[in-house]
This record gives structure tokens, C-alpha cells and sequence, in this order.
């Protein structure tokens, strides 16, 4: 297979192809960051610019790791510190770093569509530069499903991880979908192959528009307004944090009723398979969404190892858009 994707923005028309030629790619540089020399040289001279406009611990350091893992120089940019404060714009921020001799952008804006934005001005230009999608407010962060379906694939099969391994399982996402972009962009890559997804949360925070998305899907999609029949039989079970930050008020009585009707505990578990695992985007909100012991249990909980992949996906990605050959 042949990459052919300039930009990474959204997940909605990625080809089962296009999963593969990540989850190996990520699984071969999953074996180099393994070894003791843990650096390639394979983007040596180009330049990678993290533009994050809005906060980011692990989507940000990830992407820098997996950047100069590469051998790729890396601008990293801070709104508070830039020219933003002088009033220069978005689109002229990014034509800066262009002009500087950036190769790739990645992009997190707090507003939807600034990274596509980004992308079209760059190719109107003519600039072959890649745009990378790190979250854009509640549309899209890709590659933060990407680094959970690669988490995930090499849970069920450690050394050959692919998306058919999916087929028949059951997932569950359960929280905040409604401001979530971690759930958008899950719902398109684990329904790309004969999987159950199931969705669970208050109403307020799982309107109906959801079901739309299992439209046309190989997959199936479930929505439920409350968390047990998600939970039955789940191989994975995704949980969220409550996006207060993007929350208008009167969403939810209090979180404690919260952590009752939809926190994922040890008890609840127990109506999962037995080899569960959970899975968790970060950041955390202790014994709201989750229980705070079971974010610990290394037996459970894969939220370690969602960070630990997010660098080889990253990478994987990286050297993708940079022109390189699937499973190098
Ligand atoms: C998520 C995000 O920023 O969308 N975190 C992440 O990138 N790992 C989820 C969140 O903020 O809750």
C-alpha cells in the first residue's frame, strides 16, 4: 500500500488500508523505541511545529517525542508567548512557520475546523506541507484514536497488531460523548470493521444525533442512557472526562450522581468479560469517571500503555505524512 494523505483531520474516511499501514508502521517503531538506541534517523532536516492554541500535557510531549525520535527538528509553539497577543492572526502564524521551512503542522485549536482551515490555505498556496489534526474542539482528534486502536489491536495480538482483530468485539464508550472529540474520532475507527461499539451517558451528554454515525458503518453502533447494557459482555470499556471547560450549566445534577449512575468501578465490572481492560484518554478526574483504584490496577487499566503508544503512533504518523514506506 501507498500513503497517499497529505493531511490528518478527521478519521471519517479513513480506508481499512490506511488502519493497517499505521497500526504496523506503529508496531515496527513500537520496536525501536524497545531497543536501547531508541532514535531513527528517518526525518533528519525536516522540521515538525507543534502549534497547540489550547492546553495539552501527554497529545503535545507525545508528538515532540515522536518528532525528534524521527530526527526531525521541532518548533513548539505557546499562544501566550507568541505573537498572537499582537494580534497576528491564525492563518498568518502558520504562513510564518511555512516560510520558515516547516514540513509538518500540528494543529490543536480549542475551535473546530482551524486545522482544516490551516490545510486548505497551505495548499492554496502550493506549500507541500502536512497538517496534523492534535484535537479541534469537540470535532476530531485523530490520532488519539489511532493510539487507541493501536493499544487495543496489541492487547488482542501482541506482534501482528490489525484492524480485523476488532471483528466481533464489544467496546464501550462510556461519559461525556456530547463534548468529546476523543469519542468522534473513535466512533469512525471502531466502526470501520465488524465490531459492537456501544456508547453510554446521561442524555444531556449522548443526544439521539449520535446513532447517525453507525450509518453505512461495517460496524454496529448502540447508544444507551444508562451505563449497565453498555457494560455486558464489553471486551474494552473507554472511559471519558466530564468536558467541563466546554459544558454549558444545568448539563448534570451534581458529579457525585454522576460518578454513581455512569463511574466505572470495580463492581460494575463485573458485568464485563473477564479479561476486560479500560481505556482512558486522559487527562483524569479520579473517582468521577473512574474509580481511582482501578486507574491503578496495571491487571485493568491500559491508560499507561495508551500513552506509551501514542509516541510510536505519533511516529508512525509522522514518517507517513513524511513520505515513507508502510512498515519500514
Ligand atoms: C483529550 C483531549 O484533549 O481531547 N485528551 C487527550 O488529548 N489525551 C481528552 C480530554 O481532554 O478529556
Amino acid at each position: 500500500m501507498v500513503w497517499n494523505r497529505r493531511h490528518i483531520l478527521s478519521l471519517a474516511d479513513f480506508t481499512t488500508d490506511e488502519y493497517d499501514a499505521v497500526l504496523q508502521t506503529a508496531a515496527s517503531f513500537q520496536e525501536v523505541l524497545n531497543r536501547r538506541m531508541k532514535k531513527v534517523p528517518t526525518l533528519q532536516g525536516q522540521v515538525v511545529a507543534n502549534l497547540f492554541f489550547e492546553a495539552s500535557t501527554r497529545t503535545r510531549n507525545s508528538f515532540e517525542l515522536a518528532a525528534k525520535r524521527l530526527s526531525a527538528d521541532t518548533l513548539n509553539f505557546a499562544p501566550g508567548t507568541s505573537s498572537l497577543t499582537k494580534g497576528e492572526t491564525i492563518l498568518d502564524t502558520a504562513k510564518t512557520y511555512l516560510a520558515m521551512g516547516t514540513d509538518m503542522m500540528v494543529i490543536r485549536h480549542q475551535q473546530a475546523g482551524v486545522p482544516m482551515a490551516i490545510a486548505q490555505e497551505m495548499d492554496r498556496l502550493g506549500a507541500k506541507v502536512s497538517v496534523l489534526n492534535a484535537g479541534d474542539g469537540q470535532h476530531e482528534h485523530p490520532s488519539q484514536a489511532l493510539l487507541d486502536l493501536f493499544t487495543i489491536c496489541t492487547v488482542l495480538e501482541p506482534k501482528s497488531p490489525h484492524l480485523e482483530l476488532l471483528a466481533g468485539k464489544k467496546i464501550a464508550i462510556v461519559g461525556d460523548i456530547l463534548h468529546s472529540r476523543v469519542a468522534r474520532s473513535n466512533i469512525w475507527s471502531l466502526t470501520a470493521i465488524g465490531a459492537e461499539l456501544h456508547l453510554a451517558g446521561p442524555p444531556t451528554l449522548l443526544p439521539l444525533l449520535f446513532a447517525e454515525c453507525g450509518n453505512g458503518r461495517p460496524g454496529k453502533l448502540f447508544l444507551h442512557w444508562e451505563v449497565t447494557p453498555a457494560l455486558q459482555d464489553a471486551d474494552f470499556v473507554m472511559t471519558l472526562r466530564l468536558q467541563k471547560e466546554r459544558m454549558g450549566q444545568n448539563l448534570l445534577p451534581s458529579l457525585r450522581e454522576y460518578h454513581q449512575l455512569f463511574g466505572i468501578t470495580r463492581d460494575r465490572l463485573k458485568l464485563c468479560k473477564p479479561d476486560v481492560k479500560i481505556l482512558h484518554p486522559g487527562p483524569v478526574n479520579r473517582g468521577v469517571e473512574i474509580s481511582s483504584d482501578l486507574m491503578d490496577d496495571p491487571q485493568l487499566s491500559l491508560i499507561s500503555q495508551q500513552v506509551t503508544s501514542g509516541v510510536a503512533v505519533r511516529m508512525a504518523l509522522l514518517y507517513l505524512m513524511g513520505g515513507g514506506k508502510v512498515n519500514p
